[in-house]
């Protein structure tokens, strides 16, 4: 017999929703007008850190539309594995080629700041390919983590110092298509 886990409603593992869809799509919104003032006719590049950010990127991306031109580039980074820990070690999957951002506006685009260290090296190897300016956007912060000093040009929310999982988040690659963002039980992090 397979050893699967049989589950049929996985909100159950969910301890508490810390924004809900319709929260979310107002930080977006709110986000993106930002993004619309300071960028209003230019083409800019948002390079998407996968895989986190992937939903959050293409509700941004819409609704920067008709006042920006947008190129779309993705990188992928760990520094988690699989875990709700961060491993330190930044681990580079996919990069984007020199000529998708040099002499271009870049806008880095991210699920979650913890400790900062993944943006702030990804901003360097940016900016080390030539772009004319990089920022950095970030759906949620955890400021109290920050083992770095780092400017969020574009930032959704601050949160508090826990795991968060939904909208694209993931924990144990598992979750991302929760609609809404949450904390999980303990017991769920601790299987
Ligand atoms: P940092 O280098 O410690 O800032 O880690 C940032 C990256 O770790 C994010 O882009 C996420 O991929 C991942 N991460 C950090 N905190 C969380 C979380 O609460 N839930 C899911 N992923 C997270």
């Amino acid at each position: 017999m397979s050893n699967c886990r049989i589950h049929e409603n996985f909100e159950a593992d969910f301890e508490k929703v810390l924004f809900d869809e319709e929260e979310l799509q107002g930080i977006v919104h709110k986000i993106s007008e930002e993004i619309k003032q300071d960028h209003r006719g230019e083409e800019i590049v948002l390079v998407v850190i996968l895989k986190g950010s992937f939903i959050f990127a293409a509700d941004l991306i819409r609704k920067l539309f008709p006042v920006c031109y947008v190129r779309v580039e993705f990188m992928q980074v760990s520094s988690y594995g699989d875990g709700a820990k961060s491993s330190g070690e930044l681990k580079l999957f996919l990069d984007i080629k020199p000529k998708a951002v040099k002499g271009k506006k870049v806008i880095v685009i991210d699920d979650v700041v913890d400790t900062a260290l993944t943006l702030s090296k990804i901003k360097k190897r940016i900016e080390s390919l030539g772009a004319q300016q990089v920022q950095i956007c970030a759906l949620l912060d955890k400021e109290e983590a920050h083992k770095i000093d780092i400017q969020i040009e574009y930032k959704g929310k601050s949160i508090l110092n826990e795991f968060v999982t939904g909208y694209g988040l993931d924990f144990g690659q598992k979750y991302r298509n929760c609609p809404y963002v949450g904390v999980l039980k303990k017991e769920v992090y601790e299987k």
